[in-house]
């Protein structure tokens, strides 16, 4: 049997995709979620991926004594892959203690109960909304972090100081992966993003759109100084960001790093416009989509991508999936649901 890891939000978008490929590994996976923005259902289709069911526990870690009971059961994990948070960008503006509260104190119980078993391995779900708009494009891992737009992404901010702080202090190293822009789903079809109500992010809103859940996509701007007008973003397949997170662990727990906190970019290093990735979609799925110009959307970083290269180099992973490969994943994934994929569980 392999090291056991500990997977937090293990339910979500990236936590479900990450949970396979350690499985896949050969790791054993403890697995926890609050279930606040995702569903248990997903444990069914994960086992039905990877023919192994993980151990699940309905578990808020912001609730102390609860996290506490847990870990006085489970002393025996190797590393912990920390994804559990509030991540919605316009609600925490709305809403800021929900969010300082949510991500933070998590945080902060999670590396409390760490330090008390004398578990010393943590990759953290950080996020390139840490850079801001950059003044250099790519934008590499030493670029300055600048003052977060939203309080959802001072959470990023103040949770990597917060970690980096405790790695100066005790046994725990750290690795922070800042994602890029995460979209597709599992080739099986089987998981993939949930979003719950209206999606504020493109890809969800793009696969809505084309099977009908909403009327029309609004592209928030056409006149930012980029070729076409569009945002341009790094898309990332999450499958291929599943993968780095297990090449992370292995890092840690094989003694490969280079110091006790480190940090690396999760992007493809190529950037796309929302009108490309809108003609990728109705390429891979022949639909046409029903899309009109907007305003812009307030905050919105007119272009953003990621310098791969430490990544590439250090941890010696890459990401190999294209933008048609994720557009069509996030279709097949949207039929799926549509097809009553969840309700059939
Ligand atoms: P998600 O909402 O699908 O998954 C997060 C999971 O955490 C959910 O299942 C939720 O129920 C759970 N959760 C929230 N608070 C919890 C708590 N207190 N205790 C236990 N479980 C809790 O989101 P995701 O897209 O999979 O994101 C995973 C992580 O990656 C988050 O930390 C997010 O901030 C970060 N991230 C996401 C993106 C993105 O675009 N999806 C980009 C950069 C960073
Ligand atoms: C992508 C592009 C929009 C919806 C967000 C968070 C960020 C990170 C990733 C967690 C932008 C445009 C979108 C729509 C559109 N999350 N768009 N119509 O804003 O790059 O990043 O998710 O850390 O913190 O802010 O992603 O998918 O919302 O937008 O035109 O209905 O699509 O303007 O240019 P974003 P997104």
């Amino acid at each position: 049997m392999g090291k056991k890891i500990l997977v937090t939000g293990a339910t979500g978008y990236i936590g479900s995709h990450t949970v396979v490929e350690l499985q896949q590994s050969g790791y054993q996976v403890i697995a926890v979620d609050d279930l606040s923005n995702s569903t248990e259902k997903i444990m069914d289709l994960v086992s039905k991926i990877s023919g192994r069911r993980p151990f699940f526990e309905k578990l808020d870690l912001s609730d102390e004594p609860a996290i506490r009971a847990f870990f006085a059961e489970h002393s025996d994990i190797s590393g912990v892959i920390h994804f559990a948070a509030f991540k919605a960008v316009g609600e925490s503006v709305e809403f800021p203690l929900k969010y300082y509260r949510n991500n933070l104190f998590g945080l902060i119980n999670l590396l409390n109960c760490m330090q008390e078993h004398h578990i010393g391995h943590l990759v953290f779900s950080s996020s390139c909304t840490v850079y801001g708009e950059p003044d250099k494009l790519p934008v590499n891992e030493k670029a300055p972090v600048k003052k977060a737009l939203s309080p959802y992404g001072n959470t990023k901010q103040i949770s990597e100081e917060i970690i980096e702080d405790t790695c100066g202090v005790s046994d725990l190293k750290a690795i922070s992966l800042r994602y890029f822009n995460p979209i597709g789903a599992h080739e099986s079809g089987l998981i993939g993003e949930l979003p719950i109500g209206v999606p504020n992010n493109l890809v969800p809103f793009i696969t809505q759109t084309a099977i009908g859940k909403r009327s029309k996509l609004k592209v928030f701007g056409q006149d930012y100084n980029t070729p076409d007008g569009t945002c341009i973003r790094d898309y990332i397949h999450v499958t291929d960001l599943a993968k780095a997170h297990v090449v992370a662990v292995k890092r840690m727990l094989e003694n490969q790093g280079e110091s006790r906190y480190e940090i690396f970019n999760l992007g493809t290093g190529k950037g796309y416009s929302v009108l490309e990735t809108i003609k990728a979609f109705e390429k891979v799925s022949k639909v046409k989509l029903n899309y009109e110009i907007t305003e812009r959307r307030p905050g919105d970083v007119p272009k953003v991508w990621a310098d791969t290269t430490y990544a590439n180099l250090k941890l010696g992973w890459k990401a190999e999936k294209g933008l048609e490969e994720m557009m069509a994943s996030a279709w097949k994934w949207e039929k799926n649901l549509a097809s009553g994929i969840l309700e059939q569980i």
